[in-house]
């Protein structure tokens, strides 16, 4: 039986931040309407195209796990706002670190780097790869109409990028769950870059569209729902569980799901105060961050859960 385990991490956070008082600047908006209600207190911006951040972010996981980019098999991307839809923007993350290998982008939006980790998992566990690069990575901020204060406070850009090999050990990957409900499909939407755009000059006016509410509802019963079963399945107890890190999308959404969850909030990675929320890049972006802080120690087990347009859901138990 193969495992596949984490082996080298990275990030790419652009360098220019933009702070709530600095959106102040440009729109009908306040640090004190955005932080209390989303726990977002900045964000960063990049000045170059989604597959920059994640080269960068896949070259320092590579460097992490000690391997060569030659000897990567597959390369996951999952990203909502590639540069280019044809051709995917995996190959020029593979093209940048000089692998000869599979190749591919997955849109499951905020979950996809979750996605991600479970196809890369199982393509492990089948024999089929060895070692597998797995990214989020988002430019969010060039999709942002930045005149409309319900989607531009919330998010930003970066990427994560993780490394996953086979090993005979019973560790990394115990287990994931992923799932969609398309009855949200409208809740959570942009329509630019469709093909409605050949019918519909308006639909240049690209923004990101989203019912928050019905959003927050759904997120912490689908990230709940997926969690729950993942535990289930892998027979462990919540109390074996030492750190969980969810997508980050609100904090008030973590709170609720950890309170709801019975899992105590300090076992929580939150760094969204920073970032805002970047979509499929907030899971990796968050292992970097907890391991470059020394949470994560070997042997701890961590629960990293994910929602997203379509509505996505993804959950996953990692063995450290
Ligand atoms: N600054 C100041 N005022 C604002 C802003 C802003 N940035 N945005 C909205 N408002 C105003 C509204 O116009 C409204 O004013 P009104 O009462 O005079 O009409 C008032 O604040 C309340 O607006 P709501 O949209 O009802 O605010 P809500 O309390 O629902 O908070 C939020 C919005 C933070 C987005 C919340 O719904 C939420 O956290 N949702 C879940 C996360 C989410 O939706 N993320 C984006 C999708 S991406 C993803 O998560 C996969």
């Amino acid at each position: 039986m193969h495992y596949a385990t984490i082996t080298g991490w990275g990030k790419c956070l652009p360098p220019a931040t933009l702070t709530n008082d600095d959106l102040a600047t440009f729109i009908d908006t306040s640090d004190e309407w955005i932080k209390p209600r989303t726990g977002i207190s900045q964000r960063h911006i990049s000045h170059v195209n989604t597959s920059e951040l994640a080269s960068v972010a896949a070259k320092r996981a590579l460097a992490a796990a000690g391997i060569d980019g030659s000897e990567i098999d597959m390369i996951i991307l999952a990203t909502a706002t590639p540069d280019t839809l044809i051709p995917n923007i995996a190959s020029t993350v593979q093209a940048n670190i000089g692998a000869n290998c599979a190749a591919f982008d997955i849109n499951a939006a905020c979950s996809g780097f979750l996605y991600g980790v479970g196809l890369a998992s199982a393509q492990i566990q089948s024999g089929q790869s060895k070692k597998v690069l797995v990214i989020g990575a988002e430019r969010l901020s060039f999709f942002i109409d930045w005149s409309r204060r319900e989607t531009a406070v919330l998010f930003g850009d970066g990427a994560g990028a993780v490394i996953l090999e086979a090993t005979d050990q019973p560790i990394g990957v115990l287990g994931y769950e992923l799932n969609n409900d398309p009855a949200g499909r409208d809740i959570l939407k942009s329509e630019f870059g469709t093909s409605m755009d050949r019918f519909e000059a308006s639909s240049l006016d690209f923004y990101i569209e989203f019912n928050g509410k019905e959003i927050f509802k759904r997120a912490i019963a689908g990230m709940g729902k997926l969690s729950n079963k993942v535990i289930e399945k892998c027979g462990i107890e919540k109390d074996d569980i030492d750190w969980v890190i969810p997508h980050q999308a609100n904090e008030r959404i973590i709170d609720t799901l950890i309170n709801r969850m019975k899992i105590p909030k300090e076992k929580a990675i939150v760094n969204i105060a920073n970032y805002g929320n970047t979509s499929a890049a907030t899971i990796p972006i968050a292992i970097c961050d907890a391991l470059e802080q020394g949470k994560i120690k070997p042997n701890q087990t961590i629960l990293s859960c994910a929602f997203g347009a379509g509505l996505t859901s993804a959950a996953a138990l990692i063995k450290w």
